[in-house]
């Protein structure tokens, strides 16, 4: 109901050169919430913003204040104000001047004329605006004597001294260092209950859009992933990007083993939710969900210790199972190299839809030979992928654009093959890697095939032939037709 909300927007889109930086957007928001934009640097979040603010036009799409159209009104006839990541404060003027500065050029209508408003009433203006960002005894201070947080306050300052309906917070603390961060939260969080008005904020940490929001919207690349409260978001997130978006999570691809029942890490987990046996699964875990017992539990999958990290309250480990990591938090102090059996409870185990359109080996390896390995078995590729602009040369080692030389012999990779590039080969012989069909789904005008191998690894692709369940078939890729991205920095391969 357009009615509740303060702003609205409808199908907004908003493209520079070629590239959706807004990408239909829609989004309701309510008079007085607090509502805070997430997402990774150049998902759209400051465009967003500056197109409620007036900055920026929508290519398509409406904005809607009250229920009435502002798409094409100038900013300053907007009942909004803006906060910037960089306190754009005048440095010459005092605390006092800066808040006043708007205030000065500012007409109001007294019945049928303009005035300015007088000095007493910019003065209360002025002394209200202190007393909200807690900054009372500093009128008449120099800006330059003012720590960040200080600065930052008085932008605030003198953006609600014009009391907007709306304030809009560009990452208003992202100047600052983490414990003025912390303290600037608590102050904001009270600030906008004292104000009463609309808080839209922006931020890429998702800890501070937890803390601050009454809602969060997630974005990636110009388009929502979730709206919802922080509880929401965190505990039922719609898919993996807003899992891992949201806190430390472990996420993995999985297959659905039976009733209840899914794979992943090379293990089957019991698990709550029911899905369609064979089905693709994204799986995620939260660190705080997964117990370490004795590794004398045949039951159990082993993981061991590689890394600890003492967190204040608790102790951050990642273990490896097989060529997985996973992040554990445990307020017990362990001791690197040790195995354990890893315990998750059903309900610890978060399971989403995947879409499928490729298949990902998020453990696979380079090989001596310049293979990639998936499933212990080695096919040909092009690693010269994995640097952009380089090429291979005879030795076998690739040389980057820089002239900077790589070896990725045993380098972890994720390899991504799409669904209409594996070939099925009735001989075994020629196949790189075999396997037996475990399902076959009709498409309408293909099947969809999922093979597995001895190795336990599913290979999924279309093909418009016949097969039946349980036929043992070989598999080829071309070597073009095998993705590669580096895990980690290409730079830890570079040969000195
Ligand atoms: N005026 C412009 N011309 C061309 N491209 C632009 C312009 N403004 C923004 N972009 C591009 O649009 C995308 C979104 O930018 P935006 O500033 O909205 O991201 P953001 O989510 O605020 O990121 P950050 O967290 O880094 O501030 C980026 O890829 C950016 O390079
Ligand atoms: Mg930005």
């Amino acid at each position: 109901m357009t009615e509740n909300s303060i702003i609205e927007l409808k199908n907004v889109s908003k493209h520079y050169d070629s590239t959706n930086v807004v990408d239909n957007f829609n989004l309701k928001i309510k008079k007085g919430e607090f509502v805070t934009f997430l997402g990774p640097s150049g998902c759209g979040k400051t465009t967003t913003l500056r197109m409620i603010a007036g900055f920026e036009l929508p290519d398509e799409g409406q904005i809607l204040l009250n229920g009435e159209d502002i798409s094409y009104l100038p900013p300053y006839k907007r009942p909004v104000n803006t906060v910037f990541q960089k306190y754009a404060l005048f440095p010459h003027l005092d605390v006092y001047d800066n808040i006043a500065f708007g205030l000065k050029l500012k007409k109001v209508s007294d019945g049928d004329k303009m005035r300015r408003l007088t000095t007493d009433e910019i003065d209360e203006k002025v002394r209200n605006a202190l007393k909200i960002v807690d900054l009372e005894e500093y009128e008449w201070r120099n800006i330059s004597t003012l720590s960040g947080g200080q600065q930052q306050r008085i932008a605030i300052a003198r953006a609600i001294v014009n009391e907007p309906e709306i304030l809009l917070l560009d990452e208003p603390l992202g100047a600052l260092d983490l414990k003025m961060r912390k303290d600037m939260q608590l102050e904001l969080k009270e600030m906008h209950k004292k104000l009463g008005i609309t808080f839209i904020y922006v931020t890429h940490d998702q800890e501070e859009a937890l803390t601050l929001s009454d809602t969060v919207v997630v974005m990636k690349d110009g388009m929502i992933q979730q709206i919802g409260s922080p509880e929401e978001i965190y505990n039922e997130p719609e898919n993996a990007f807003v899992a891992n978006f949201i806190g430390e999570s472990n996420i993995y691809s999985g297959t659905i083993a039976g009733e209840k029942k899914v794979r992943f890490i090379n293990h089957v987990f019991d698990c709550v939710d029911e899905f369609p046996k064979n089905e693709k699964v994204d799986v995620v875990i939260r660190p705080e969900d997964v117990r370490l017992k004795k590794d004398d539990d045949e039951s159990l999958v082993k993981g061991k210790i590689v890394s600890k990290i003492f967190k204040g309250i608790h102790y951050e480990y990642i273990l490896m199972v097989g060529r997985n990591e996973i992040v554990v938090v445990d307020t017990k102090d362990r001791e690197v190299g040790k195995t354990y059996g890893l315990q998750i409870k059903p309900d610890g185990i978060h399971i989403m839809k995947k879409e499928l359109h490729t298949n990902t080996y998020t453990d696979a390896y380079i090989d001596k030979n310049n293979k990639v390995v998936i499933s212990d078995a080695a096919f040909d590729c092009d690693i010269t992928k994995l640097v952009k602009g380089s090429r291979l040369e005879e030795d076998g080692t690739v040389t980057g654009p820089d002239g900077t030389s790589y070896d990725f012999t045993d380098a972890d990779v994720i390899a991504e093959i799409g669904l209409t590039d594996i070939e099925i080969l009735d001989y075994v012989e020629d196949a790189t890697v075999s396997g037996t069909i475990v399902s076959i789904i009709y498409k309408g005008d293909h099947y969809q095939l999922t093979i597995r191998t001895e190795q336990d690894e599913d290979f999924v692709l279309d093909t418009e032939y016949t097969y039946d369940e349980n036929d043992v078939v070989g598999l080829k890729v071309k070597a073009k037709d095998i993705s590669l991205k580096l895990k980690g920095e290409a730079k830890k391969y570079a040969k000195k």
